[in-house]
């Protein structure tokens, strides 16, 4: 590892251990969101720093990840792409004796509903756990992009069988304006999933303030990091942190079950793979 990583990573992960042992314990956590596979997208862009983030993760009290590598228009990971990168993967980790479970998924984002139906039905998608009970989406930045049936494709996708789970809404400058927009996406069937660093103020004060909205709006919620490299690696233990302190112990215990519920979905093809 070169010297500036590895300072960086000491840094990260003694003020992290420094502020995990002011917190009573958590169970042992789980993050459904994450782009710490090497070399694949924006995320980790080296093994080093892949490694460096999986410590970081484990110090945090984090065991399994989803890997979620972009599956949109530049860079579009399908699963014949992610399942042999999230096994070299955790050969890595285990060589280098990271007690992390990485699982495969991926990060679909929709412009074109009948493109994306297209793909799923081919089977080219990998869902959270390579299974068929969550997928996580995402839309576009740019609110033009943002599909005009996109309520119909949630109750599509439930149709087929899965929970869609919808990647940090409380990101979308048209999802500010008027919160009660995603309100439809959930009604079809939607889960959303609330990032980290936007409720810790790391992606300025909007995301956290919607964030903040959005929990106090919807029970479907699942918290995830989104990581990307070690500038953007907050763990998860600080997210759960920030709900007890700004809203409740009880909505950051159900914060805990729901995603624990999403880890044992996803978990079982890999359990019951030889
Ligand atoms: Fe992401």
């Amino acid at each position: 590892m070169n010297p500036r990583t590895s300072d960086r990573t000491e840094t990260a992960a003694s003020n992290l251990a420094a502020t995990v042992s002011q917190r009573p314990p958590l169970p042992s956590l789980f993050d459904l969101h994450c782009h710490i596979l090497p070399g694949v997208d924006d995320g980790a862009q080296t093994l080093d720093v892949a490694l460096a983030m999986a410590r970081i993760y484990v110090a945090d009290g984090v065991t399994t990840v989803v890997a979620t590598p972009h599956c949109h228009r530049f860079i579009h990971l399908l699963r014949r792409d992610i399942l042999p990168a999230v096994a070299r993967f955790n050969e890595e980790l285990r060589a280098a004796e990271i007690p992390l479970q990485v699982l495969p998924g991926s990060e679909i984002q929709v412009i074109d509903t009948a493109e994306y139906r297209r793909e799923f039905e081919q089977g080219d998608f990998c869902h959270l756990g390579d299974g068929r009970d969550f997928t996580l989406l995402e839309f576009n930045w740019q609110r033009e992009l943002f599909p005009d049936d996109a309520e119909e494709l949630i109750g599509w996708i439930c149709d087929q069988g899965l929970t869609p789970i919808l990647a940090h809404p409380e990101r979308y400058d048209f999802f500010w304006e008027d919160i009660s927009r995603v309100d439809g996406l959930v009604q079809a069937g939607a889960w959303l999933q609330v990032t980290v660093d936007s409720l810790i103020g790391n992606h300025g004060v909007a995301p956290s303030q919607a964030g903040h909205d959005l929990l106090r709006r919807h029970p479907q919620i699942v918290l995830a990091s989104d990581a990307h490299n070690l500038k953007r690696c907050s763990g998860m233990a600080a997210g759960y942190q920030w709900v007890r302190e700004h809203i409740s112990d009880d909505r950051a215990d159900d914060l805990l079950r729901r995603g624990e519920e999403v880890r044992t979905r996803v978990s079982q093809r890999v359990q019951n793979t030889p």
